[in-house]
C-alpha cells in the first residue's frame, strides 16, 4: 500500500503532527512526504493543513479539491478549540472533497499561535473591557502554547494506526 503524506505549515504545529504520522507508519511504504505538488500516485493520501480563517490553507483546499476517486485520511492543527469546534472546521474542509472520494477519518489538535495574536486581543481588551469574549480568546491562546505537546502527538500516532493497521 502506498501512502502519501501531503501538509502544509506555516510555522511547525502541522508538521509535529506530520512527522508523527509518519514515524507510527514506519512499516508502511510512504511514497511522498512534504508540501502539496502535482502527480503523488498514491493508494491513500493522508493530507494535513495548518486552520487559516476557519478554513484548511489556500494550498490544502486546492490538492484536496483536485483529488478524485481516492481514499483521503485528513489531519489539522487549529489554535482554538472548544466543543464541537473541529467537527466545523472539518466540515468545512469536507467541502473540498468530492465525492468520488472515500474518507476515512480525521485528526485534530490545538497548535500555538503566534505573539501578534496575543497582542491583538490586548489591544482589543483596551478598547472593550467589558467584552469577556476577548478574555476567554486571551486564555484559550495561552492553553495553546504548549500544543502540539506529547499528548497530541500520541493520540495522532494511535488514531492513523487505528486507521491504517
Ligand atoms: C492568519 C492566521 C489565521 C488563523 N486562523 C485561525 C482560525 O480561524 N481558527 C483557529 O483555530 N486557528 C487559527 N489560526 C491558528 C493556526 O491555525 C494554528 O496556530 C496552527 O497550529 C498553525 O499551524 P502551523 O504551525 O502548522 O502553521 C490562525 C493563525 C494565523 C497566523
Amino acid at each position: 500500500m502506498k501512502i502519501a503524506i501531503v501538509y502544509k505549515s506555516i510555522t511547525g504545529n502541522t508538521k509535529i503532527i506530520a512527522n508523527a504520522i509518519k514515524e507510527a507508519l514506519s512499516e508502511q511504504e510512504i511514497i511522498y512526504f512534504g508540501e502539496p505538488k502535482d502527480n503523488i500516485n498514491a493508494d491513500i493520501y493522508i493530507v494535513g493543513s495548518w486552520t487559516d480563517k476557519g478554513e484548511c490553507s489556500k494550498e490544502i483546499k486546492t490538492y484536496l479539491s483536485n483529488l478524485e476517486n481516492k481514499k483521503i485520511i485528513y489531519f489539522g492543527t487549529a489554535g482554538f478549540n472548544g466543543k464541537g469546534y473541529y467537527e466545523m472546521l472539518y466540515d468545512r474542509v469536507r467541502k473540498n472533497i468530492k465525492e468520488s472520494n472515500k474518507v476515512l477519518g480525521y485528526f485534530y489538535c490545538q497548535g500555538k499561535m503566534p505573539m501578534s495574536v496575543k497582542d491583538r486581543y490586548i489591544n482589543l481588551i483596551k478598547e472593550h473591557p467589558d467584552d469577556k469574549r476577548l478574555q476567554v480568546s486571551i486564555d484559550n491562546f495561552n492553553k495553546a502554547l504548549t500544543h502540539p505537546d506529547n499528548t497530541d502527538v500520541e493520540n495522532a500516532k494511535h488514531w492513523i494506526k487505528s486507521i491504517i493497521n
